[in-house]
């Protein structure tokens, strides 16, 4: 029975991967805030370390699978708290159960980024202090600069790039690592933006061209596949599900 790690299983899309993996045959340690095998907070590196160490504990040392979905929007309670959590919570784990995946049975980790990686670039001081992985520096400038919705795409955009810059070695390590990146998924993430008085109708006017919102077993189903053997020769890729909210907003980039 393959193993697999969850962060921010707890909710919204986090939960319905932890449904998807479980119907294809995973056993599941969830790390969350609340509610999971492993209770911990992703937005220290005392934090991080705590359920790096839990996870191995658990699952003995051998990962099949990684998921990082833990994520906090636009509403969270600070600029730097988005980068703590959506960047530094993602790179950290990827970095500390690298060795336990590579004893894996063809193991395959995944991020979950967001269509808004799309409206930042690597020119960014912020992004650029992630990428170097100074989380002091990172969050300074993020907080400095006091705007979430920049925070939230630096953060998305430097996740990715992180993933994708781990293609060379972790194929190397017989790993595949993965991105999807969702465009507005109904979940309380989702609907806390839709409440604010500040993002609320930024948030409404974000609609892709099918329409609507997607569901969280929308963006489930994608992962179970990636993570699957079927799914052997992806890897380093960025998958968008996201109603073609990409497409129109980029139709020449891709
Ligand atoms: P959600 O709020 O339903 O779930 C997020 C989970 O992450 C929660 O269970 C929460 O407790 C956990 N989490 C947050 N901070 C944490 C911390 N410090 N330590 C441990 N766990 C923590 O949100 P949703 O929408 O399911 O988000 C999942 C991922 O999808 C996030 O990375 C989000 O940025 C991304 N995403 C969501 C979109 C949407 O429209 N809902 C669109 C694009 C990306």
């Amino acid at each position: 029975m393959p193993v697999t790690a969850v962060t921010g299983s707890a909710s919204g899309i986090g939960a319905a991967v932890c449904a998807a993996l479980r119907a294809a045959g995973h056993r599941i340690i969830g790390i969350d805030r609340a509610n999971a095998e492993v209770i911990a907070d992703l937005s220290s590196h005392a934090g991080r370390q705590a359920a790096i160490a839990s996870v191995l504990e658990q699952s003995g040392g051998v990962l099949d699978g990684l998921i990082c979905c833990a994520g906090v929007g636009v509403t969270a309670p600070s600029c730097g708290i988005i980068l703590a959590v959506n960047y530094f919570g993602v790179s950290e784990l990827l970095d500390g159960l690298a060795d336990a995946l590579a004893k894996g049975e063809q193991p395959a980790a995944l991020v979950i980024g967001s269509v808004a990686s799309t409206y930042a670039s690597a020119d960014q001081p912020m992004v650029a202090a992630m990428l170097a992985g100074d989380e002091g520096q990172a969050l300074e400038l993020a907080n400095a600069l006091g705007q979430p919705q920049a925070a939230y795409a630096g953060s998305k955009y430097a996740v990715t790039c992180n993933a994708r810059q781990k293609a060379v070695a972790w194929a190397k390590l017989g790993i595949r690592l993965n991105v999807v990146a969702p465009g507005a998924v109904e979940t309380p993430l989702h609907q806390a933006s839709l409440e604010d008085a500040r993002f609320g109708q930024a948030t409404r006017q974000f609609v892709a061209p099918l329409g609507r919102a997607g569901h969280p077993e929308e963006i489930a189903t994608l992962v179970a596949f990636l993570q699957s053997p079927q799914a052997g020769f992806i890897h380093g890729s960025v998958v968008f599900v996201d109603g073609g909210m990409d497409a129109m907003a980029r139709p020449t980039r891709f």
